[in-house]
């Protein structure tokens, strides 16, 4: 079975094919038009999907070696996501699979990135953690099974990702925060400043990070380098307490569940120091962080787990639209 995955659920344009369970293309164009704005523009996003998606879909097409026609179903993001950038990647999917008359499966874009894993690591074994840190999400899954999952815990406010985002935005570095963070960090003190760890409380499994942005708010603003503190010991230091807070939880949480494997998928597992942290604190356990084409958002994540769906249901309506707050029971 061959299956066109088409992913528009923020700021990547991403389509990719799987051909019974492989991928056989995986195009992602990251669209640069946010950076000056300092995060994603969701009007700007939709426009740039509308350009981009064409060329990126046949670029998926073209690279798996084979032609439209060949396709049996078209997967796409339903949702969480923006509203106007999943409509986008809907609307596209559902032209396309309606002029070939193959069926459109509708995807949850936060299983795809539970099952990116499978296609990272495919002797990977159940049940294990997830932790998903991105932009817009840091959620602690238990995955049991396919379409067994467990929330364990998330945010009550900011995303990880956001987290680095914002926080870069206050330290005047560009965006996306994340590896602008990491770069600036390279070689300051961790230990320098003691910013706040939020719900660190006994078998508490959520993250809380707004408090830790609005002390970094406060401490710039009469903050000025001396000998003994750079500005790279402060954002050193306001990396460790968001990567401080993620090694406890996910420690915890394979603990509470009685698991030794944890995958670490979204943006924010590219970070160096979460790696190695979270090695250093779990060196007797499985800690996974897959590829980063399939850590952050991809098209591969959507196709594989379309024509996995796709063995269990026809998927003959396309009465479907965008589920912006869409959640994963
Ligand atoms: O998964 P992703 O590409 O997109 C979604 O949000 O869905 O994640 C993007 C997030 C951004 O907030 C970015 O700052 C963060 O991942 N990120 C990082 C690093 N690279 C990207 N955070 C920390 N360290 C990094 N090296
Ligand atoms: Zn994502």
């Amino acid at each position: 079975m061959i299956v066109l995955g088409i992913e528009t659920s923020c700021d990547e344009t991403a389509a990719a094919v799987c051909k019974d369970g492989k991928i056989i293309s995986n195009i992602v164009s990251r669209q640069v038009i946010h950076s000056k704005f300092g995060g994603v523009v969701p009007e700007l996003a939709s426009r740039e999907h509308e350009i981009l998606l064409n060329r990126v879909v046949h670029e998926a097409i073209k690279k798996a070696n084979i032609n439209l026609k060949n396709l049996n179903a078209v997967a796409v993001t339903q949702g969480p996501g923006l509203t106007g950038t999943l409509l986008t990647g809907i609307c596209f999917a559902k032209g396309l699979a309606f002029g070939l008359d193959i069926p459109v499966v509708p995807i949850n874009h936060l299983e795809g990135h539970i099952f990116a894993n499978f296609i990272a690591d495919p002797s990977l074994q159940l049940p294990f953690i997830c932790l998903l840190v991105s932009g817009g999400h840091t959620q602690l899954w238990y995955i049991e099974a396919m379409g067994n999952y467990q929330l364990l815990g998330e945010t009550r406010d900011d995303a990880a990702g956001e987290a680095f985002d914002k926080g870069a935005r206050i330290l005047g570095l560009g965006y996306p925060g994340g590896p602008e963070i990491e770069k600036a960090a390279r070689g300051g003190n961790p230990g320098t400043v003691k910013f706040p760890r939020s719900l660190l409380g006994q078998n508490n499994l959520e993250f809380s990070f707004s408090g830790l942005k609005t002390s970094l708010l406060y401490f710039m603003d009469d903050f000025k380098e001396t000998s003994k503190i750079s500005k790279k010991d402060v954002i050193a230091s306001y990396q460790e307490a968001i990567i401080d807070v993620l090694v406890i939880k996910v420690k915890r949480a394979m603990k509470i569940k009685n698991v030794n494997t944890c995958v670490i998928a979204g943006g924010v597992a590219a970070n160096t120091s979460l790696r190695e942290n979270l090695k250093m604190a779990l060196d007797d356990q499985n800690i996974i962080f897959p590829e980063l084409k399939y850590c952050t958002d991809n098209g591969a994540m959507i196709s594989y787990l379309g024509e996995k769906k796709l063995k269990f249901e026809n998927y003959k309506s396309m009465s479907f639209g965008a589920s912006p707050n869409l959640k994963l029971s």
